[in-house]
């Protein structure tokens, strides 16, 4: 009998991401073996409770229910994943935290600056609780490469980042109104749900934001509404955000947040320049992060000089498992399990996450100066007063 620690699961929202953390949590053993705690699947809820109820055929969770608060109440949850549309997110993390579980939180963390603020203060009056905020891409071996070598000093002065997140589902003026383009939900368009990302790749990588200028454009203002034919909604954010940004440390760059990016599927691209070095991504080639390094010899004829690609493939370090192997082609769902892994590993060792209530933070500051920005016409100075 393993005397391993149980760590009870409670799932709010089995819709798309609800979906991917529980796969993750069900896969967590075969990348991590020995596993720090067991897990168990006790709760999901979703609404409508059809949708829960697809979760306990799925992936054996004990019960479904439509009011998340069964979750909170019960005993045996220890963990609460908040996999709901973002205007639900604070209530969900505040109620958790109150009730002493622990807390993984999608992104954004929040509608706006306000209610991050409330979140990290309730957060930081129960430092006993882990609480975390999913950004999966540091959990991509290509990631967490390039920050080794920024922090080695491969690029050495960093000049600029060039950066975008492209979707294309907004393409079609014809596509139904969605939770994800009406601001009474989302809180913000593509720079809530893309730019999010990659604003949180940025300060990984490079670290803070100093001001920000933004440009955020709705093309598509009133989209058809589903099952109602003949009927139109009002689009209120944006299908593409552009961002030009002053870091800490002195680079300046953009980041491209776009649902209009038609052709793409989910590609995000990282750009990066300096004086000793570059580095480039596109998580559509996830097996290789590719390096350029001036102290290469250039002569004769190019010498040895150019873009690299290396292989970081699925090269996890320790204590990921060699399983399924470090060759094998890596996919987006392995980012979400380093995500669970890194969370449940957190709240074994009582460790403080790197993603954590205050990191969401520091990114929702960078969404609201951002949304600022576009309404005032101007340049934004971090940290936003509020
Ligand atoms: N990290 C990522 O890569 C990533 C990708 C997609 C979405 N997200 C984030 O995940 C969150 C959810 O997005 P999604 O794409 O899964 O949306 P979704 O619409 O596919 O799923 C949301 C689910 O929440 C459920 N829900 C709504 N109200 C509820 C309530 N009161 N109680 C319980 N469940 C409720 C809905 O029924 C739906 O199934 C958002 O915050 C989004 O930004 C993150």
């Amino acid at each position: 009998m393993s005397d391993k620690r149980t760590l009870g699961i409670g799932m709010v929202g089995y819709g798309f991401i609800g979906k991917v953390h529980t796969l993750s949590y069900l896969n967590l053993s075969y990348y991590y073996n020995p596993m720090p705690a067991k897990l168990k699947m006790i709760g999901v809820a979703s609404v409508p409770k059809k949708e829960a109820e697809e979760g306990v055929e799925q992936a054996g969770f004990e019960f479904a229910t439509d009011n998340w608060k069964d979750l909170i109440a019960r005993d045996d949850i220890d963990i609460i994943e908040v996999c709901t549309p973002n205007y639900l997110h604070k209530e969900i993390i505040i109620e958790a935290l109150k009730a002493g579980k622990h807390v993984n939180c999608e992104k954004p963390l929040a509608m706006n600056l306000d209610e991050a603020k409330e979140i990290t203060k309730v957060a930081d009056s129960h430092p006993e609780l882990i609480s975390q905020v999913t950004f999966e891409y540091r959990y991509q071996p290509a990631m967490m490469r390039a920050k080794r070598l920024i922090e080695e000093g491969f690029l050495g002065r960093v000049y600029s980042a060039r950066i975008a997140y492209l979707h294309s589902g907004n393409s079609d003026p014809n596509r139904p109104l969605y939770w994800k383009i009406q601001k009474k939900f989302c809180g913000g368009g593509a720079l809530y749900d893309l730019s999010s990302h990659v604003i949180d790749l940025t300060r990984f990588l490079l670290g803070d934001f100093k001001r920000v200028f933004s440009k955020l454009e709705i093309f598509t203002k009133e989209r058809p509404i589903a099952g109602k034919p003949g009927q139109f909604g009002k689009v209120d954010v944006e299908d593409l955000a552009l961002t030009v940004f002053e870091l800490e440390n002195g680079a300046i760059g953009t980041i491209e947040g776009s649902k209009v990016a038609t052709g793409a599927n989910d590609e995000y691209r990282i750009e990066i320049h300096g004086d000793k070095g570059a580095i480039r991504f596109n998580s559509m080639q996830p097996n290789f992060l590719e390096v350029y390094d001036t102290r290469d010899a250039g002569e004769p004829i190019g010498g040895r000089r150019g873009f690299t690609a290396i292989e970081t493939v699925q090269r996890y370090p320790k204590p990921a498992t060699q399983f399924p192997g470090p060759k094998f082609s890596i996919g987006w769902m392995r980012y979400h399990s380093g995500n669970a892994m890194d969370f449940v590993t957190n709240i074994v060792e009582h460790k403080r996450p790197e993603a954590d209530m205050h990191a969401g933070y520091k990114i929702q500051e960078v969404l609201e100066a951002a949304q600022i920005s576009d309404k005032e016409k101007r340049w934004v100075d971090l940290p936003v007063e509020n």
